[in-house]
């Protein structure tokens, strides 16, 4: 099928709930996704921080391959060995003390499960969340998104949360001091779809205390951050602190989906038969995913790679963007303009980027293994788009 029917049958069947680039993926090999004409883009978008060790790597086609041959899929009803590996896979690169999973299938999934876990270890119903989070849109993790565009709709229904600036300790501790119900607080360590916003790891640790002092379980929402993006399996290990609860999803299974949340010993021991339960969560297709995206990433050090790739791609557009914001893999371009006509020009070189929540911010999630020939591919592009943009203003 050819992209213009492609996008004309989607229109027409789809639920129009996406804004969608106007092209149709057919391939995916590393950096490089093809249309079905056979046009290749660079890909530095991932299909939103998804393609984590690029697109289709091979250790992973491989295992998901042999997986679908023995066994797709069997629930929880029973034990697995490939989910007992991938748990083991998981849990030794997870931060000290956060060494118990709880498998889902998404994001949000995953965030709801955290919350839950929260509330009933706290025992406080409670949920303190930032400006600017994003953490889903089933209606438990949509009380925690700040954005009143997805929000607001269901307010009627919707857990009660309270926000407060992010960034800002003295906010939470007010509203923490105030409110004794609170039990969970949940934060992305860095805001991706607010435009990369970033916090001191003095903020972090601040929050820890706060929490330790109001009885309150602190959630890392990881889900784009997680798994090594940012050069560390978890963001926390560059933050000189631990949260009580992770919430993964995206890069965990390079594309199969899964979600995970991390618990702490202290969570774990209090969690009981009943409490939580997902059909698919933990199948064996996506545990195999799973288990080789986690042993590609430790084989091959990409972990390590991950700040490497963020000082190349800074210094090939620092001359032409007013700040860069980020770290690792997961990088905000701030240009002086806005961000949509410089993603559009991208595009019709053969670039993908993201946008976000700040409309003169572009979004880069690079995988952890991009080679330096596509680093310098972006620059180029990137180089010509700007300076065309400058050009015309
Ligand atoms: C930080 C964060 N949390 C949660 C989610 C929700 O994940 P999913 O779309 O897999 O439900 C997203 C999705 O973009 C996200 O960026």
């Amino acid at each position: 099928m050819n992209t213009d029917a492609t996008i004309q049958l989607e229109d027409a069947v789809q639920l129009p709930t996406y804004a969608k680039m106007p092209i149709a993926l057919a391939r995916g090999e590393g950096c490089t996704v093809w249309d079905a004409e056979g046009n290749a883009y660079l890909d530095f978008y991932g299909g939103h921080c998804v393609a984590l060790l690029g697109h289709c790597p091979p250790p992973v086609v491989q295992a998901i391959q042999q997986q679908a041959a023995e066994l797709i899929f069997y629930s929880n009803a029973v034990y697995s060995p490939i989910r007992a590996a991938a748990a083991k896979a998981l849990t030794d690169l997870a931060p000290e003390g956060l060494g118990h999973v709880f498998f889902c299938n998404s994001g949000a999934e995953a965030n709801e499960t955290a919350l839950k876990l929260a509330r009933t270890t706290s025992g406080k119903p409670g949920v303190l969340a930032m400006e600017g989070g994003f953490h889903g849109r089933t209606l438990g993790s949509l009380a925690a998104t700040h954005n009143p565009k997805y929000r607001a709709p269901y307010a009627a229904v919707l857990p009660k949360t309270r926000f407060v600036p992010f960034g800002n300790l003295e906010a939470v501790e007010a509203v923490l001091t105030k409110n004794s119900n609170i039990g969970a607080l949940i934060i992305e360590p860095i805001q991706s779809m607010a435009g990369v916003t970033e916090a001191p790891p003095s903020y972090f640790q601040g929050l820890r205390a706060l929490c330790d002092k109001h009885d309150v379980k602190l959630i890392f929402d990881e889900v784009q951050t997680g798994v090594g993006r940012t050069g560390t399996f978890s963001i926390c290990d560059q933050l000189g602190m631990k949260p009580d609860l992770i919430s993964l999803a995206k890069s965990l299974g390079s594309g199969v989906p899964i979600g995970a949340v991390l618990a702490s010993d202290a969570i774990a021991t209090t969690v009981k038969n009943g409490d939580q339960g997902s059909t698919f969560g933990g199948g064996m297709l996506a545990m195999a995913a799973l288990k080789a995206t986690l042993d590609t990433i430790v084989a091959d050090n990409l972990m390590d790679r991950a700040p490497a790739i963020f000082e190349t791609i800074a210094e090939a557009v620092g001359p032409f963007v007013k700040g860069i914001r980020g770290k690792g893999c997961l990088i905000g371009l701030e240009l002086d303009g806005p961000a949509k006509p410089v993603l559009s020009a991208l595009r019709e070189r053969g670039v993908l980027a993201g946008s976000s929540g700040n409309p003169n911010v572009i979004r880069l999630m690079p995988p952890i293994n991009t080679p330096d020939e596509a680093i310098a591919q972006f620059a180029d592009a990137f180089e010509a788009v700007m300076t065309a943009q400058l050009a015309e203003s």
